[in-house]
């Protein structure tokens, strides 16, 4: 019998630089889709995949996010009090259990290998799920589940993986494929950020992986790589052709928003919008009133 993925790290140390001012004093992961953080998102597609173990990898101005997790008394007590039982409900669907969050810190933003590595003492013996929150996928059966599941037949490492046009290669790690299995994939390499014209496939890795703890024996000993950091994908490579081990690719059925960007934030948004049955049709006749009005001015 496989070891059960229980534990989940989140890494979100990084600058989210592409966010400023507005990261300045709000971390990127409590920016909000519609009325819920990125964050949340991922604690709720983690759940779903039997995560019991929540270990964040933080930094210095990340207390919102710490804060975002805490019971609220005050607050469940005035909606009690008013009998806005809805809204009681949905808040008390946000509290984390005593002792099912960890928070590490990452002192300085040396990359997400680093990030990963700093909460290599909570994980022992066991693999265990990586899940970056800006990566927000909209799934039927949420993306980690899927994984999890397919990864009770393979073991080893998994990584999220996603078919992109040749001109965005440079911007992720990508696969260099040994077998096409179809919604799995075998590795035989894998590149981070490949020079324009030099990418081995256009199969790219997205922010869900799940990892062997060897993974950590590559990461105790890494130095730099691609833009001067850590790279996650360095050490994974590493566990390529390691007996009992190997890497897949997985191609998940659902579609992923980088929140992580501008623009993908902002489709992310109009996207969970459009989703939702109490804004819809307000959305959708704006959205159209709008299209219509830059047709008729072109
Ligand atoms: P990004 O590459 O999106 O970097 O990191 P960033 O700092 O968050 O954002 P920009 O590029 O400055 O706008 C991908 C994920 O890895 C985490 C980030 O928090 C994000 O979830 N990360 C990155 C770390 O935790 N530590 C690092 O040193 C780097």
């Amino acid at each position: 019998m496989r070891n059960k993925v229980t534990k989940a790290i989140f890494p979100v140390a990084g600058m989210g630089t592409r966010f400023l001012p507005a990261t300045k004093s709000v971390p990127k992961e409590i920016m909000t889709l519609v009325d819920r953080p990125l964050v949340q998102y991922a604690i709720d597609e983690a759940r779903a995949a039997g995560i019991k173990e929540f270990i964040f990898v933080t930094s210095r101005g990340k207390g919102a996010l710490e804060d975002y997790f805490d019971h609220a008394p005050q607050l469940e007590q005035e909606l009690r009090r008013k009998g806005k039982d809805d809204l009681l409900e949905i808040l008390k669907s946000t509290n984390m259990d005593s002792g099912e969050i960890a928070y590490i810190r990452q002192h300085r933003a040396l990359g997400l290998g680093h990030a990963v590595w700093c909460a290599r003492r909570l994980i022992h013996n066991e693999p265990f799920a990586v899940i970056l929150p800006d990566d927000v996928i909209a799934a039927e059966t949420p993306c980690l589940q899927q994984m999890v599941e397919a990864y009770e037949e393979t073991g080893g490492n998994m990584v999220a993986a996603m078919e992109v046009p040749a001109e965005k290669t440079s911007s992720y790690g990508i696969l260099d494929v040994e077998q096409d299995m179809g919604t799995m994939v075998s590795v035989k390499g894998m590149v981070e950020k490949p020079e324009k014209g030099s990418a081995p496939s256009n199969l790219a890795v997205i922010g869900r992986y799940i990892l062997s703890p060897t993974v950590f024996r590559t990461l105790n000993k890494m130095k730099s790589g691609a833009g001067g950091e850590i790279q996650l994908t360095d050490a994974i490579a590493q566990e390529i052709g390691v007996e009992g081990s190997g890497v897949y690719g997985y191609r998940f059925r659902g579609q992923r928003f980088d929140c992580g960007s501008k623009s993908g934030f902002l489709q992310a948004t109009v996207a969970f919008g459009l989703a939702r049955d109490d804004l819809k049709a307000d959305l959708e006749a704006y959205l159209h009133e709008i299209m219509s009005t830059r047709k008729a001015a072109e």
